[in-house]
């Protein structure tokens, strides 16, 4: 006479894969909840670095064209704790100064080096020989050149709305710094915006390695 298998809880999940999948996606949730839900409160990853401010208007129209020309398809913005990393380019990167980057430019493709420390590395005019075109100042460089954002205005008004839009999401402007956003513009080309990014990416990072 065959015996009873004994009784197991496990036989109705088992043979109910619609059941089974859905507790599958809670207990996955759950872990990925865990992981995540403390990083959105814990201070170090929201506040910002000291010096951390949101981008002035010049800059912020910088990173727009950063952002619209796709040069974080080539350069990321974030050194890793690795030894060999911050030899080459400084401090490891810190959640705090990024508070203000809608949305982060982080990214892991490295065609060209990270650009997180760039600040202060090169002069403006180096900045704009090497945009316009890469291969006069390094020459086995496989860098496009941008050589239209020489000759491109920027957009004042709209830049005055992208700081009124990122001021309703929390970050600090002021109606003051708004207001002026259209002046502090006037006369600058993209060239110039670009160069005004660069030039203060990681200028609040800690120093040393
Ligand atoms: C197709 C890939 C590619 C794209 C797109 C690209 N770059 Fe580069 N970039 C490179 C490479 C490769 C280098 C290294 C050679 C050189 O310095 O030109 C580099 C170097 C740089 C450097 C010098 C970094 C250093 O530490 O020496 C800066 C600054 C820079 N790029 C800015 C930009 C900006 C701003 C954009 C977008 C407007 C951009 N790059 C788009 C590939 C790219």
């Amino acid at each position: 006479m065959a015996t009873q298998p004994p009784h197991n809880p496990h036989e109705k999940i088992e043979k109910n894969i619609g059941l089974m999948a859905v507790l599958i996606a809670v207990v996955v949730s759950f872990g990925g909840l865990a992981e995540i839900v403390p990083l959105m409160y814990q201070a170090d990853t929201i506040k910002p670095l000291p010096g951390i401010v949101p981008y002035p208007a010049l800059q912020l129209a910088g990173r727009d064209v950063y952002v619209r020309e796709g040069c974080y398809n080539c350069h990321s913005q974030m050194v890793r704790t690795l030894r060999f990393e911050t030899e080459r380019y400084g401090h490891y990167s810190l959640a705090g100064e990024s508070v203000y980057d809608h949305p982060f430019q982080w990214g892991s493709k490295r065609t060209g080096p990270d650009l997180a420390r760039v600040g202060g590395r090169y002069s403006d005019d180096w900045h704009r020989v090497h945009l316009i075109d890469p291969r006069a100042v390094v020459p086995e460089s496989n860098m496009p050149s941008f050589p239209w954002l020489e000759h491109a205005p920027i957009d004042g008004k709209q830049i005055a709305q992208h700081m009124r839009t990122l001021q309703t999401i929390g970050d600090p402007y002021t109606d003051a710094q708004i207001a002026r956003a259209e002046a502090d513009v006037a006369d600058k080309t993209e060239l110039d915006a670009v160069v005004a990014y660069l030039q203060a990416l990681g200028k609040h990072a800690p120093r040393g390695n």
